[in-house]
Parts: C-alpha cells; structure tokens; sequence
C-alpha cells in the first residue's frame, strides 16, 4: 500500500484505533499536524472515557529504596535525601483524609523498602479497605504469590512502569534489576486480575522515537489498563545529573498516541509533566489524559519524595491541592468524577 500522509494516519489511528510502528514513528516525529492530531486524541478520549476526570489520592509511604536506578532521587546511593518511612497507623490516616477530600481510590507509593513486608502490607491493605476505597499498590517487583496475597487482601490495582522497553538501555540504567523479571510482574499481575498501570519515561538517554513506539505496542500488547507517561528530568544528585531529559510535547505526543490507540484505558496528567510546563497536567487532561493523582502526604515528607527536581505540589497542603486542581478541571469544562473510576472496557 501507499505511504499515507500524516493527515490519513491520524484519521486512520481515531478510526480503527491501530497503527504499525512505522505509522507510530511517523506520527510522533511529525511537528506540523500535531495540533490535528492533539485534537484526535481529545475527541477519542471524549467518545470513550467522557468529561469526568478520576482523582486518586498518593500516599508516598516510604522514600527508603534498595535499588540504584541511576535516574532516580530515591535511589540508594543517593546520600543527600533524607529518609524517611511512615507508619501503618499514619498512612491508614492519611488515607481517611483522602476520602474526607471526596477522593475514591488512594495509591500507596513507596521505594522498594523491605522493612514493609507482606504481612505488614496485606495489614494496611485490609485496613484501608474498610473505608471503601479503592487500593492502587506501587510499590516495586515482588513474587507473584506477595501479589497473590495484595490482592487477597483487597488490592484493585498495581502501578509498575516498565520505564522502556528497550532491554539493554533498561538494565543499563537500573543496574542489578532484569527488564525480563519486570515483564514478568506485569504478566503475573494482569493474569491475578489487578488493573494493571504501567508506562515509561520520555527522553531517556539513548531512547529513541523507535523504542518509544515499542512502547506503545508493548502497552498494547500487554493490555494496559492504565498508563503513566512523563519526560525524564534529569536529577542533579543522580549519576544522569548531566544528561539533556525528556520535553512536554513529547510527553503528551506519548499520550495523545495512547488514547488513539488504546481508547478506553485510564490515563494520568502526571506531575512530571507539570514540572516541565505549568500548565503541564491541564494541556495533558486536553490532549488524551482522564485522571489526575493529588499528592495526600502530609508535612515535611513530601519534600523528601524528591524522584526529580522541580517537583510540583512538594509546599502544599492536601486540602490546598484538592482545590486548586478541581478548579484547573472545572476551569477546562471538565467535572470531577464520583466514582471508583475503574476502565470500563468498550473496545
Ligand atoms: N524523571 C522523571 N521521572 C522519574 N521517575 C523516577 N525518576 C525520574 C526522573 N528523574 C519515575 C519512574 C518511576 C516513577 C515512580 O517515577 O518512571 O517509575
Ligand atoms: Fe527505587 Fe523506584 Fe527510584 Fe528505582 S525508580 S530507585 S526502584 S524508587
Ligand atoms: Fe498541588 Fe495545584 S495540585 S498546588
């Protein structure tokens, strides 16, 4: 068959909602259209997923993390982070708070700290279930049966992005972890029923536009229910100080492509996006995205859940983040939702 223009692909991807990594390629490559094709994924996520926006409330839990990604604040070897480790009691608090600010569904996020072991995980599961909410887990790479157990205990759903799928550029930057394990908890937890999050960062060093589109069709293949996309920021205490980091319209390209190609998936304004472009999450939530994720952490931790500098939200209060992002929905003809915001599959 012909080549298509950029025009026939982007009409192709809202119709039949499928392309070949060639198309993908092209399509986010291309800066001429891209407004075309922002509008695209705009009118997709509209016929698919609606107006309302899904907020969960993150509780980051525990800033302590046995791994050295060599992008990430977080990571061991980082000396210049204090650290710090809530406890049960005070995440079940915190999670009471987020449903006093009307939210659904509380993320538990944390590095990979063992000192929070399956029984002391599948304790807070349960605790926190009793409210009513919805439990999105993301805490790291566990066996399939501590996944079992998680789920047991009333998990709903489980965050891990596979950061790329580009093998060897994946085990060069999380040295001592194997991308193949990481495929494999994700396989295990869609096979346990959880809502499976995953996603990658834009801007990587040595990622290219065709490892991106391997990403999608990876997104694809796996049967995402969620993804999380957002540019590298490079972290100034981090082994990738130096490097040049991901950009906002590549980020939302990512996104704009997921919604075409993946119409019913839920899919975050992320904050990294935010921290790139203040009106990083609202331009996201237009171009594709249908859920947002407050931060719910209370006092001095949030300065101390630094992944990435320029961090947004890390000076204010739940309640104050509450506000100011219903405005920021609102304020783009968007409503909050009042549901548990599962994906309800139409595809
Ligand atoms: N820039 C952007 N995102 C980052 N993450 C970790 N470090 C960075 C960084 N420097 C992302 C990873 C991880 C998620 C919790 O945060 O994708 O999975
Ligand atoms: Fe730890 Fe996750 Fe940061 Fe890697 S990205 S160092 S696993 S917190
Ligand atoms: Fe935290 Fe706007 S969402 S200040």
């Amino acid at each position: 068959t012909e080549p298509k223009n950029i025009g026939e692909l982007i009409q192709k991807a809202e119709t039949t909602h499928t392309l070949s990594k060639e198309e993908i390629v092209a399509l986010l490559i291309d800066t001429q259209y891209e407004e075309e094709f922002f509008a695209a994924a705009d009118r997709v996520r509209k016929a698919y997923v609606g107006d309302e926006v899904h907020l969960r409330g993150l509780i980051e839990f525990s800033n302590i993390c046995k791994q050295n990604c060599l992008y990430c604040g977080l990571r061991r070897d980082n000396k210049n982070v204090k650290r710090y480790r809530l406890k049960p009691d005070e995440i079940v608090d915190f999670a009471a708070k987020a449903k006093s600010y009307g939210y659904r569904t509380v993320v538990l996020q944390s590095g990979e700290d063992d000192c929070f072991d399956t029984e002391t995980m599948v304790c807070l599961i349960r605790k926190i279930k009793e409210l009513d909410l919805a439990i999105t887990l993301s805490v790291g790479e566990k066996s399939r049966a501590v996944y079992e157990k998680y789920r047991d205990a009333g998990a709903d759903r489980y965050l891990l992005r596979i950061e790329t799928t580009d093998k060897e550029l994946y085990e060069k930057l999380d040295p001592g972890m194997s991308w193949d394990n990481r495929a494999r908890c994700l396989r295990d937890l869609k096979e346990l029923g959880f809502e499976l999050g995953t996603g990658s960062m834009v801007g990587l060093p040595g990622q290219t536009v065709e490892s991106l589109a391997d990403d999608i069709l990876f997104f694809k293949e796996i049967d995402a229910d969620m993804l999380g996309i957002g540019p590298f920021i490079p972290n100034p205490d981090t082994p990738l100080a130096g490097e040049s980091g991901g950009t906002f319209e590549m980020s939302t390209k990512v996104v704009a492509m997921l919604r075409l190609l993946m119409p019913d998936i839920n899919i975050p304004a992320t904050t990294a996006m935010e921290s790139l472009n203040p009106r990083g999450r609202v331009l996201a939530l237009q171009r594709g995205a249908n859920v947002v994720m407050p931060n719910v952490t209370e006092g001095e931790y949030r300065q101390m859940y630094l992944l990435y500098p320029g961090k947004i939200c890390i000076n204010d209060t739940p309640a104050h983040c509450r506000s100011c992002i219903t405005g920021k929905i609102q304020g783009i003809g968007r409503k909050v939702s009042e549901t548990h915001g599962f994906r309800v599959k139409r595809a």
